[in-house]
Parts: structure tokens; sequence; C-alpha cells
């Protein structure tokens, strides 16, 4: 066949894929084909808008790096990271909610013992985080496994300072007997994700801003349960309601409560204020799924 025009061209490219020996990737070049022609036929680009499209991908492309990812931080910003984990997590009942992985976990991060401090030293205010893994059904779950990691107090993880070569504010525990984990760091703050580069010029010319309210984040895996992938939120903050990434959920905010100077949950004292975070998180059995 020859001659594609506006009208034809669609089917032409789908048949194309017909002969596609995997079911799955078949239906996924199909729809994507169909949609992506739907696009062009309603927007109509111009050629000189063709070019800027390609180099916005191309410039995200080559920006991304082992410690920069624009292309999820694109996915995050148009609200494909949530929409996908949306539809992944059709929970059960006493299952913790999910939210975005982000751009900046870090595999293999340091080991700590519960009562561990992960700030590295950075200053902030101490903030005591106590939490408890348990099954959807609340049995404790205890040996899980539980990476944390979060912003400092100026909004900036580890990997985003040039001027720390080790790990900071990030860390990997084991929960106890009872399925408990607790440690000492420093509360974080809200931040902006990173707009210096094409993600960035795309929220300045849609007029978007780029915060993201203060949290913690979680990822808590254990056999025979589905990995967790979430936050817990700082209650109160100015942008629970315009998370540039879409990532706030009702069930994962929690007060980082004002405590006194005195003694901590870990029976040590401190002399000045500090904060409190408890939060219990609920796994999902990976039978669910198959049952779902
Ligand atoms: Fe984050």
């Amino acid at each position: 066949m020859r001659d594609f025009d506006e009208h034809n061209i669609t089917q032409a490219v789908i048949e194309r894929f017909a002969g596609t020996p995997d079911a799955r990737l078949k239906r996924i070049m199909t729809s994507l084909v169909s949609h992506l022609h739907d696009f062009i036929r309603d927007v109509e680009p111009s050629f000189a808008e063709w070019e800027a499209a390609i180099g916005f991908l191309t410039r995200t492309g080559q920006i991304c790096d082992d410690k920069r990812q624009e292309f999820i931080l694109l996915s995050d910003t148009l609200g494909a990271s949530m929409l996908v984990d949306a539809i992944n997590h059709r929970l059960p009942e006493g299952a913790t909610e999910t939210t975005v992985l982000g751009p900046f976990f870090v595999q293999n991060a340091p080991k700590f013992e519960n009562g561990a401090d992960v700030s590295a030293g950075l200053p902030g205010e101490l903030l005591f985080v106590e939490a408890r893994i348990a099954a959807a059904d609340g049995t404790p779950l205890a040996g899980a496994v539980v990476d944390v990691w979060q912003s400092d107090d100026d909004g900036f993880y580890d990997v985003q300072r040039a001027d720390l070569s080790h790990a900071a504010l990030r860390g990997q525990f084991r929960a106890d007997g009872e399925g408990r984990i607790f440690f000492r760091t420093i509360q974080p703050a809200a931040y902006p994700i990173p707009y210096d580069g094409p993600v960035g010029d795309m929220l300045k010319a849609t007029n978007r801003h780029p915060w993201r309210p203060a949290h913690v984040h979680f990822m808590i895996s254990a056999p025979g349960y589905e990995t967790l992938v979430t936050h817990v939120f700082a209650a109160g903050d100015e942008y629970l309601d315009s998370d540039a990434v879409f990532g706030v959920k009702n069930s994962l905010i929690r007060e980082f409560t004002h405590e006194a100077p005195g003694r901590l949950p870990d029976g040590t004292e401190t002399s000045a204020p500090w904060r409190h975070l408890t939060y219990d998180f609920g796994l999902k059995p990976l039978a669910e799924r198959q049952a779902a």
C-alpha cells in the first residue's frame, strides 16, 4: 500500500504491527499508534512544533545520569506516574496507600540498626521516627526491610549536594521481632523538584510551580508481600493541595508533632525541642494480586 494520507495512515501503521509475536506488545503498540495519531490530528502541530517536541525529549534524555532521572520527573509532573501507581495498587482494607518512587531513591543505601541517626550530622530540628510494619490484617512483619530517604533542612537530597560525598538522610533498616523500626533524623523541608532542565522549562512555560510538600519516603519489602513504595507527608504543609507530582493522599498525611526537650521514645535524652512521627504501615499480600 502507498499514498498514505491523514485518513488512512493510522490503520496502515497498526497493520504493520500485525505480526508482533507477543500479544501484549502488539496491544501496546496498536494503542500507542492509535492515540499518538489522534493526538497529532487533534493539535495539528506545525513542523516547528514537531521539532520543538523532538528537542524537548532529546534534552530530557541527555540530562539523565545515574543521579538525575528527568524522564521520571516528566512522568511524575504529567501525572503519569500516579496513574500507573493507581492502576497497579487497588488495595485491600488495612494496606497502606502507595505513591510515587520519585527520582531520589538510591540502591544500596547504608544499613542501620534501630535507634540510629541517619542525619550524618546535617543541621536541622531533631525528628524521631517510629514505624510499625504489619500485614494488611495486622500481623507484625518481623524482619521487613525498610528503606527511608528524605530531604534536608533546605529541601535538598544528599545526591543533589555537590558538597556531600557520602550518603545522608537515607538508610535501610530491618524491622525487629514486633515489626518496628525507629530512628533519629531531622525534620524534612518542602522542596522544588529539579527545575533547571526541560521539565522545569515545561513548568515555567505553563505557569506551574515545582514544589512538593515535606515528606519522608519509605520503601518496605517482606517475603510474600508486595513491596510498598510510599511517603508520609507533614500535616499543615502549604503544598499538600498542589504537589507538583500529584502524589499526596490523605491517608499518608501525619502530624510531625512538636515535643518539649526531654526523653525520646528510645529512652535517650535531648536538650532541644524535637518532632515526633509515628506511622503504622500495612503491606498487601502477594496472593491478593493474583486473586484480583
Ligand atoms: Fe521526595
